[in-house]
C-alpha cells in the first residue's frame, strides 16, 4: 500500500483534481501539504485525504522538509513525494534526496528549473535553442544584444506564466526592460536572441528515462504576444495528427533535450518554435504538466481522465498510451474595454451555440461583475473537439472572433 505525499501552494481547482486523482489509486495513501488550509478544499477532497499539513511556505524547503517528515511520522515512510507547480520542482526534490524516496534527482530538477543552464545542458548536447547569455550587468546584456542583434527576449532565469519576460526591440526598450529588472551578480537576468516562428509544446512521458508516449499541441498566436496584448483571444490545438512524420523532427528533438536534462518518471511540457526556416528550436521544458488547460486538451481527445494517467505514472510508474479519437482546442476569452472595469455582458455566445454547438465539450464562462483577469488564461474558456483537426481550428476561429467580453 503506497503511501504518497503530494504538495501545492494553493488548493486550487487544478490541484484538487489532481489530489482526488492520486487518492483513487488502488491502495494509495494520500498526504497533502499546502499552504491553503486545508478548509479551502471541496468536502470531497477532504475526504480523499488521509492527513493534511498546513505551512506558512511550501516554496520553503525548511518548511516543505518539517511537513514532509510530520506526515511521515502519521501516515509511515513516504514512497513518493510530488507536486505539480512548476517553483516547487527543485525544493520537492532536494526534500526526496534528504529522505531517501525515490524521483526525480535535484540535479535534473534544476536543470528543468533554471533556463540559462538548461539552456547550457541542451546546447551541449546538441540540441537547437535561442542563444542567451546569463548577464549581471547592463554592459553584459549590452555586448551580448551587439553580438546577435535585435530583437532579444529579457526573462527571469527561473521564471513561469511569462510573467515579466519581455521582447525588446531596440536599445531603449532593452534598457526600459532592464530598469525594470535590474542585473546583478546575485540576481542576473537572462538575455535571448528572439526567435521568429510558430509557437508548440511538446508533452512527453517518460518511465525509467524512456519516452513512452508523447502529445503536442499549436499556440495561436505565441505566449507572448498573448500577455503583451490583454485583449488577444487566443488558442491552443491539439491536432490529432501528432504520429505523422511532420513532427518527427520536434520529438526526436525533444527525446535527446529530455536525455541530456536527466529525466527520469514523469510528465514533461516542453515548449518549441518552428522557425521560418522549417527548422525547430526548444524554448524550455518543464518537468510537471503543461497549464493552459492542455491535461484537459488531452483527455478530451483520447476520452481519458488524463489528469490519473499522470497520477499513475508518478505512483506506480506505468502508462498504457490511449487511443486518439479526436483534435481537441480551446480558445481563451479576454475582456476587453476600460482598465480596471468589470465583465458587463458576453456577446456573441449565441452565435457560436448556433455554428460549433455539438463541439463544445467544456466550457468556462465569463462571470458577469468579475473584474478582468490579467493572465493569459483569461476569464473564460471554451473547448471543443472534433476527430478532424481543421474542424477543430475553424470552431475556435468563430469562437475568438464572435465572443466579445466587454468590459464597462
Ligand atoms: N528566445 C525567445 N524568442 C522568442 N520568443 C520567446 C523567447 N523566449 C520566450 N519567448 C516567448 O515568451 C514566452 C514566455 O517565455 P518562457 O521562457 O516560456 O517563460 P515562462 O517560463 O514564463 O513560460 C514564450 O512562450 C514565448 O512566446
Ligand atoms: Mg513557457
Amino acid at each position: 500500500m503506497p503511501t504518497v505525499l503530494f504538495a501545492a501552494p494553493l488548493l486550487s481547482e487544478n490541484a484538487s483534481r489532481m489530489v482526488t486523482a492520486i487518492a483513487s489509486l488502488p491502495g494509495v495513501r494520500l498526504g497533502v501539504v499546502s499552504t491553503d488550509p486545508q478548509e479551502r478544499a471541496p468536502e470531497a477532497v477532504r475526504r480523499a485525504i488521509a492527513a493534511h499539513w498546513r505551512v506558512d511556505d511550501v516554496l520553503d524547503p525548511g518548511q516543505l522538509a518539517w511537513a514532509v517528515e510530520s506526515l511521515a511520522d502519521r501516515l509511515g515512510r513516504p514512497d513518493r513525494l510530488f507536486g505539480a507547480y512548476e517553483q516547487l520542482q527543485v525544493p520537492l526534490a532536494e526534500v526526496r534526496e534528504r529522505l531517501g524516496i525515490a524521483g526525480l534527482p535535484s540535479e535534473a530538477a534544476r536543470n528543468f528549473r533554471d533556463k540559462a543552464r538548461m539552456k547550457d545542458v541542451l546546447r551541449a548536447a546538441g540540441v537547437p535553442v535561442a542563444r542567451h547569455r546569463l548577464a549581471e550587468t547592463v554592459a553584459d546584456a549590452d555586448a551580448f544584444v551587439r553580438e546577435v542583434g535585435f530583437p532579444v527576449v529579457v526573462k527571469p532565469p527561473a521564471g513561469a506564466g511569462s510573467v515579466a519576460t519581455f521582447r525588446a526591440d531596440d536599445a531603449s526598450s532593452l534598457a526600459h526592460a532592464l530598469e525594470a529588472a535590474p542585473p546583478s551578480g546575485g540576481n542576473p537576468v537572462l538575455v535571448e536572441e528572439f526567435v521568429t516562428g510558430d509557437e508548440h509544446s511538446l508533452e512527453t512521458i517518460s518511465i525509467d528515462g524512456r519516452q513512452v508516449w508523447h502529445s503536442l499541441t499549436h499556440y495561436y498566436p505565441t505566449p507572448l504576444e498573448v500577455v503583451r496584448n490583454p485583449w488577444i483571444q487566443w488558442c491552443v490545438v491539439l491536432p490529432r495528427e501528432v504520429d505523422e512524420p511532420r513532427y518527427d523532427d520536434a520529438k526526436a528533438v525533444g527525446d535527446r533535450a529530455l536525455q541530456a536534462l536527466g529525466m527520469t518518471t514523469g510528465l514533461t511540457h516542453m515548449e518549441w518554435f518552428r522557425r521560418r526556416d522549417g527548422s525547430v528550436a526548444v524554448s524550455e521544458i518543464a518537468a510537471r504538466p503543461p497549464g493552459a488547460q492542455i491535461t484537459t486538451l488531452v483527455s478530451r481527445a483520447t476520452d481519458t481522465d488524463f489528469v490519473r494517467s499522470w497520477a499513475e505514472v508518478m505512483v506506480f510508474g506505468t502508462f498504457a498510451p490511449p487511443a486518439r479519437k479526436y483534435a481537441a482546442g480551446i480558445a481563451f476569452l479576454r475582456a476587453q474595454g476600460p482598465q480596471g472595469g468589470r465583465i458587463r455582458a458576453v456577446h456573441g455566445l449565441e452565435r457560436v451555440r448556433h455554428d460549433v454547438k455539438e463541439l463544445v465539450v467544456d466550457a468556462q464562462l465569463p462571470t458577469l461583475g468579475a473584474e478582468a483577469r490579467p493572465t493569459y488564461e483569461g476569464d473564460g474558456w471554451i473547448l471543443v473537439r472534433h476527430p478532424e483537426t481543421q474542424v477543430v481550428v475553424e470552431a475556435l476561429r468563430d469562437v475568438v472572433s464572435n465572443v466579445r467580453v466587454e468590459l464597462a
